[in-house]
């Protein structure tokens, strides 16, 4: 009995230690292939050894990180002082910290619950997400509300924008739709002028800009819409397009003309509009509506920054304009792209008024802070430092704020051959806008005039 007992103990402990051996021999093959695996494979690197690694992590820091960002709640003294004298010299009870749910693997990264203490709102925790993204070793943690009392923690291990693997779209795709991009979940990076119809887009130089651009007339060009290019760095930037665009113009004399007619077509429609007594050009019948015009201005500060007095004039004749045809374009078919390294205050009083009209909000890299505030702040401040620390390495990487939220982006590589070669292949869709081919003294054009849209709704 006793030796049948020894030999079921020997044979038990031999088991064991054959498991041990193997568990060894597997997580030190797994170290060792661990950044091969990483390159070749790295969702199956992220399973088997990121995402274990970082649960140890969330759950060893757990309390001193809570603690640290001022999130932890003490006890009460009275319960202190009771613990003490029960628990005979024990130490105090820990102070409260909030109550983590369960840790959950995506595809680069984890998500988790957190449920909050009493006294505890959201935007505590959003503070403390740096501090988390350092103290768990990952790219970067975003939390959001998720139900009241709870909030979601989204953490990815590496930045998926540093190699966007989302492909670019090559069909024309839903009018004045176009995919621009991926976001950071991996999802499209979608501009939907219908959706949001007047965007400011800023950036340092070489910080994407135009690349951004590129993508957007790449995708637009295809598409029955009125491309109008405003590029006050003597048509350098814009150019490339001019088969494709309605018109052009290169200096603040032509667009202050462009843009008056603009207001006037705006104004035109509006009176179409109350005719046919509806709201807005979409409510039209399909045969009468006429078609939608895109304003791109390339380097807002062109327009705005003035030297004399007579240059003054006509910038201030410049953003009363914008501003008009922001307020009223929306609904009549008149979108705008307003593009800048630089935006601030010093540029003009209209500079104000009119950020506050373009409802779209992109900021890559910027020189500085201010413009990034500009751009961002009155509607996400958090969004702030995301766009802080974009390095001059990521151009293309953007920050993209709506009063809805803010998320991080990154533009496809369009390059200006491409959009070239694309704008000169549309050519023949460029819809002839006469009032503003007068505008600024170009030649007119063929006697085609589309007045109406073929409708893809
Ligand atoms: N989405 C992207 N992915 C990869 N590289 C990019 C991306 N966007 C821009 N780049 C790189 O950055 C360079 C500069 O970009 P871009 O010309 O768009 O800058 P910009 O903001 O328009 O600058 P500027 O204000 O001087 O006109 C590009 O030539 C390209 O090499
Ligand atoms: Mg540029």
């Amino acid at each position: 009995m006793h030796s049948a007992t020894a030999s079921t103990h020997s044979a038990g402990t031999g088991w064991s230690s054959g498991v041990l051996v193997v568990a060894a021999a597997l997580a030190s093959g797994l170290v060792i292939a661990g950044p091969a695996l990483r390159r070749h494979y790295p969702v199956v690197w992220w399973v088997c050894i990121g995402f274990p690694a970082a649960c140890i992590r969330i759950v060893r820091t757990w309390r001193p990180l809570m603690a640290g960002c001022g999130l932890a709640i003490s006890r009460r003294a009275a319960l202190t002082v009771v613990s003490g004298l029960v628990g005979n010299g024990a130490p105090p009870p820990q102070p409260r910290v909030p109550r983590r749910g369960l840790v959950l693997p995506t595809r680069d990264g984890f998500r988790l619950l957190i449920r909050m203490l009493p006294g505890q709102v959201p935007e505590d925790f959003v503070k403390a997400a740096p501090a988390m993204a350092h103290d768990w070793e990952v790219h970067a943690v975003r939390v959001s509300t998720w139900r009241p009392g709870v909030v979601r923690v989204l953490a990815s291990a590496t930045d998926p924008l540093k190699e966007p693997r989302v492909p670019r779209q090559r069909t024309p795709g839903r009018l004045l739709r176009v995919t621009v991009g991926v976001l950071e979940t991996g999802a499209q990076w979608v501009i939907d002028l219908r959706q949001v119809p007047h965007w400011l887009i800023v950036g340092a130089t070489r910080s994407g800009k135009s690349t951004l651009i590129n993508a957007l007339v790449a995708g637009l060009s295809p598409q029955r819409v009125a491309l109008v290019g405003i590029d006050c760095k003597g048509g350098m930037e814009l150019s490339l397009y001019e088969p494709r665009l309605s018109a052009l113009a290169t200096n603040r004399g032509q667009a202050v003309k462009l843009l008056r007619a603009l207001v006037d077509l705006t104004l035109d429609r509006m009176t179409v509009c109350r005719e046919a007594r509806v709201r807005n050009v979409w409510g039209l019948p399909e045969k009468q509506r006429p078609v939608p015009v895109v304003v791109i201005v390339d380097e807002l500060a062109e327009l705005f920054l003035v030297a004399s007095r007579g240059e003054k004039d006509e910038a201030q004749a410049a953003a009363t304009a914008l501003i008009r045809l922001a307020q009223l374009g929306a609904a009549l078919g008149v979108f705008l792209v307003v593009a800048g390294q630089r935006v601030g205050s010093d540029l003009g009083p209209g500079v104000t008024a009119l950020r506050a009209q373009l409802g779209g909000r992109i900021c890559h890299r910027v020189a500085d802070p201010g413009t990034a505030e500009m751009a961002l702040g009155d509607l996400n401040p958090d969004a702030l430092h995301a766009a802080q620390s974009i390095t001059p390495e990521q151009a293309g990487t953007a920050v993209l704020a709506s009063a809805d939220g803010w998320d991080r982006a990154r533009s496809h590589l369009v390059p200006e051959t491409e959009a070239e070669a694309i704008a000169a292949e549309c050519a023949h869709l460029t819809p002839h806008v006469p009032e503003l081919a007068e505008a600024i003294g170009a030649p007119t054009g063929p006697s085609l005039h589309i007045e109406r849209l073929d409708s893809d709704e």
